[in-house]
C-alpha cells in the first residue's frame, strides 16, 4: 500500500500527520449493535452513560434509530421510540443522527400508505433525525419515491441503500452481478440521493468482491460510498480494508462491547490499522477507550444474558454454506425448536433456495428474510408429497400480488396462482408501484385509536403496530398497569444475580448436613430473565450438589434454562405452563400449528364458518398467518383475545 508511512518512533498524539482522505466513520453501536447482538434491547437509560463522550469522536454519523428499534422498544421496553430520539439529541449535540428507514415499510413489516409514510418521516426528522439510510427489501426503487420527496422536504440526507445479496458464492451469477449493483447506484444518483450505502446485511460481501465493486462503483457515481457489512461471516474487517484500498468514503463499525458475531466489526482495531495512513480517521483511541470501559462495566452486564453464548465460535460458517444471513438461520433455529421439529433443519436449508427462486430471488432482508423463512418452514412442516405450498403466509401471498414491489426474477407462475386464490385484492397481480393500490390509513388509524392517542406520534406508532402499539399506549396514559417483565432492571440487580448463580456454581449454597428437608427454609428463590422471559430459579441446599429448580413462570413458551442452572441435575419437569383447554363446547378444534400472538380474530362466537374461512389471524416470526377453519360449522368457543401470546397446539377456537 503506497499509501503507508513510516510509523516507528512516533508519537501517536503528537505526530499523527493529518490525513488526506480520511475514512469516515458512522457508529452503529447504539442501533444495529445491540438489535445484532441483544435482540435490540438496549435502553435509552444506557445510552446516555456514552452519549456525551461518543459525540466526541468524531463520527460521521451515529446511529441511533430505525430498524427494530420502534417495534421492539415499544413492545418490549416499555419506552416511546420517539422520546428516545429526543433524549438521545440532548446529549449527543454534535455528531449527526442515522437511521435506517425500510422505505415503504418505515419501521414495520409490510408496506404502509403513502399518507402514513409522508407522516413519518416528517415526524421523524422533526424529532431529531438527519440522515435517511432507505432501503427497500426488493431494491425496487418505486418505494423510495414517497419517502424520499419528504426526506428531501425536510432538508435532511438521503442515503439510498442498495442490498447485497447474491445467489452464486460470489459476485456474479445472472441476477446478482456487478452490472447489477452499477445499474442500481445510478439509480439512486439520478433519485438525488446524497451518498449511497451497500447493505450487507448478511456479510456475504468478501474482501476482493468488495474491492471490484467499490472501485467501479467510484468510477460510475460521483457521491460517496459507504459500506455496512455485517461480520457475521468473518469477513468483514478484510471486506474493510479492501474497501477502503478501493477508495470507500464511509465505513460502518461498533464499539468493542457491540462488536463482532453478528454485528459489526470494531471500530478501535480500524483507528489502529488506519493510523498514519492517508486514510487515517484521526480517532482519539484512549477516548474510544474510556466509552468502551463504560458500556463493559456499567452498561453491557445488563445485557449479557441476552447474548447468544449457545455457540463458542463467533463466527457462522452456515452464512458462507448458505449465502443467507446469519439473522434469519438462528431465526430458522429458533421456530423450529419452538415446534419440536429441530430435526428438519436440513431439510429446510435445502427448501430454502427453492423457496427464494419461486418468489424471484428475492434479497433476504427484513421483511423478505423473514417471509422466505417462514414459508420455507411452513413448507418443511406441513406440505405433503402430492401438494406444495399448502399453508402460506399472509406475506407470501401480498408479495405474489406485488405489494411489496417488482422482484429480482418472475415469480413462480403456479405458486403465484395458488398464492393468489381468492386474494381479496383480486387474484391479478399488479405491475404499478405498490403503494399505489394503498388506501389512505393515517385518518382510519387516528379514528381506530381515538383518545389513546395523545398526538400524532401515538398515532403513527399505533398506525404501524395496532395490537402491541395501543398496549403500549395503555401503558404510556397509565390505563393499564406496566407489566413487570418490560421494566429495566439494575446493576444491583444483575449483581445480586450473578453473586447468587456464582455461589451456587462453587457449591457455595450447598447444605453440608445431610438430613435436610426436601425444602429447607435456607431455599432461596431469585429471578432470572431471559428475553422477555422470568424464571423464578429456587436454590435448594439438599445434600449433594446444588439443585437449581427452574421454572418458567411466563409467557408459556419452552426455554433453555439460563447456562448455570442448567449445569445443575434437572428435577422432575415443572408443572407444564402451557394454559389447559378447558374443554368446552364438543366440537372439532382449530390449534395453533406455532407460537404466536393473535393479531385478531375474523371470525367470533356464534358465525357461521365455511371450510377454509379464515378464523383468526396469527403472527409468528413477525408474519402474520391467517388460520382457516378446519370444517364448516358454528364457531362454539373462542379462548383467547388480540394481543393474547399463545403456545404451540393451543386451542384457537372451536367450531360444532
Ligand atoms: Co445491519
Amino acid at each position: 500500500m503506497s499509501d503507508q508511512v513510516q510509523m516507528t518512533e512516533m508519537n501517536y498524539d503528537k505526530d499523527r500527520p493529518a490525513a488526506q482522505n480520511p475514512v469516515k466513520i458512522m457508529d452503529l453501536s447504539l442501533r444495529d449493535g445491540h438489535q445484532s447482538l441483544f435482540a435490540t434491547r438496549g435502553r435509552t437509560e444506557d445510552m446516555i452513560p456514552v452519549a456525551e463522550l461518543m459525540d466526541e469522536i468524531g463520527f460521521w454519523a451515529i446511529e441511533t434509530w430505525g430498524g427494530a428499534t420502534f417495534d421492539t422498544m415499544h413492545r418490549f421496553l416499555n419506552e416511546d421510540p420517539w422520546e428516545r430520539l429526543r433524549t438521545l439529541k440532548r446529549y449527543l449535540k454534535k455528531t449527526p443522527f442515522s437511521m435506517l428507514l425500510r422505505a415503504q415499510n418505515l419501521v414495520g413489516y409490510r408496506n404502509y400508505a403513502d399518507d402514513l409514510a409522508t407522516a413519518f418521516v416528517d415526524r421523524a426528522a422533526e424529532n431529531g433525525m438527519d440522515i435517511f439510510r432507505t432501503f427497500d427489501a426488493l431494491n425496487d426503487y418505486r418505494n423510495f419515491e414517497t419517502v424520499v420527496t419528504q426526506i428531501k422536504k425536510s432538508g435532511k440526507h438521503f442515503q439510498g441503500c442498495i442490498c447485497y445479496t447474491m445467489t452464486e458464492p460470489r459476485l456474479g451469477g445472472d441476477v446478482y452481478n456487478l452490472d447489477y449493483y452499477l445499474t442500481k447506484a445510478k439509480d439512486l444518483d439520478s433519485m438525488g440521493a446524497d451518498s449511497i450505502c451497500i447493505k450487507d446485511m448478511a456479510g456475504l460481501l468478501s474482501p476482493y468482491d468488495a474491492y471490484e465493486l467499490i472501485k467501479t462503483m467510484k468510477e460510475t457515481v460521483s457521491i460517496p460510498i459507504h459500506l455496512h457489512s455485517h461480520f457475521t461471516s468473518g469477513m468483514s474487517s478484510m471486506t474493510h480494508l479492501k474497501a477502503i484500498e478501493a477508495g470507500v468514503d464511509i465505513i460502518d463499525t461498533c464499539m468493542t462491547p457491540y462488536a463482532y458475531r453478528t454485528s459489526h466489526a470494531a471500530v478501535e482495531p480500524l483507528v489502529m490499522t488506519l493510523l498514519g495512513t492517508n486514510r487515517d480517521t484521526g480517532f482519539d483511541i484512549k477516548k474510544l477507550a474510556e466509552v468502551n470501559e463504560i458500556l463493559e462495566k456499567e452498561v453491557l452486564p445488563k445485557y449479557k444474558h441476552l447474548l447468544d453464548d449457545s455457540k463458542i465460535s463467533i463466527i457462522d460458517i452456515n452464512v458462507l454454506l448458505h449465502q443467507t444471513p446469519g439473522g434469519m438461520l438462528s431465526n430458522l433455529v429458533n421456530q423450529l425448536r419452538e415446534m419440536d421439529a429441530l430435526d428438519k433443519i436440513d431439510e429446510v436449508y435445502k427448501e430454502l433456495p427453492r423457496v427464494r427462486k419461486d418468489l424471484g430471488q428475492i434479497p433476504l432482508v427484513t421483511p423478505t428474510s423473514q417471509i422466505v423463512g417462514v414459508q420455507t418452514v411452513n413448507n418443511v412442516l406441513h406440505d405433503t408429497d402430492g401438494e406444495r405450498y399448502k399453508m402460506i403466509t399472509g406475506q407470501v401471498k401480498d408479495l405474489c400480488y406485488g405489494l411489496y414491489g417488482k422482484t429480482a426474477t418472475a415469480i413462480n407462475p403456479e405458486v403465484q396462482k395458488k398464492a393468489l386464490k381468492d386474494y381479496p385484492r383480486g387474484e391479478e397481480p399488479i405491475t404499478c408501484r405498490p403503494a399505489e393500490v394503498l388506501e389512505p390509513e393515517l385518518e382510519k388509524a387516528k379514528e381506530e385509536v381515538g383518545n389513546l392517542a395523545k398526538d400524532i406520534d401515538d398515532v403513527i406508532l399505533y398506525a404501524q403496530f395496532p395490537v402491541t402499539g395501543k398496549k403500549f399506549l395503555e401503558w404510556k396514559y397509565s390505563i393499564s398497569p406496566v407489566p413487570d417483565n418490560v421494566k429495566p432492571i439494575s446493576m444491583e440487580e444483575v449483581k445480586k444475580k450473578d453473586d447468587i448463580l456464582r455461589k451456587a456454581k462453587a457449591g457455595e449454597l450447598i447444605e453440608k448436613k445431610g438430613d435436610t428437608p426436601a425444602k429447607s427454609e435456607s431455599s432461596r428463590t431469585f429471578n432470572v430473565f431471559v428475553d422477555n422471559e422470568y424464571f423464578s430459579v429456587d436454590v435448594d441446599p439438599v445434600g449433594g450438589p446444588a439443585m437449581i429448580m427452574s421454572q418458567p413462570i411466563q409467557p408459556a413458551v419452552q426455554q433453555p434454562v439460563p447456562a448455570a442452572a442448567a449445569a445443575a441435575p434437572s428435577p422432575a419437569p415443572p408443572a407444564s405452563p402451557e394454559p389447559a383447554p378447558s374443554a368446552p363446547a364438543s366440537g372439532t378444534v382449530l390449534l395453533a400449528p406455532m407460537p404466536g400472538m393473535i393479531v385478531k380474530y375474523e371470525k367470533k362466537v356464534g358465525d357461521s364458518v365455511k371450510k377454509g374461512d379464515t378464523v383468526v389471524v396469527l403472527e409468528a416470526m413477525k408474519m402474520e398467518n391467517a388460520l382457516p377453519a378446519p370444517c364448516d360449522g358454528t364457531i362454539k368457543a373462542i379462548d383467547f383475545d388480540s394481543g393474547d401470546t399463545i403456545t404451540k397446539g393451543a386451542v384457537l377456537c372451536v367450531i360444532g
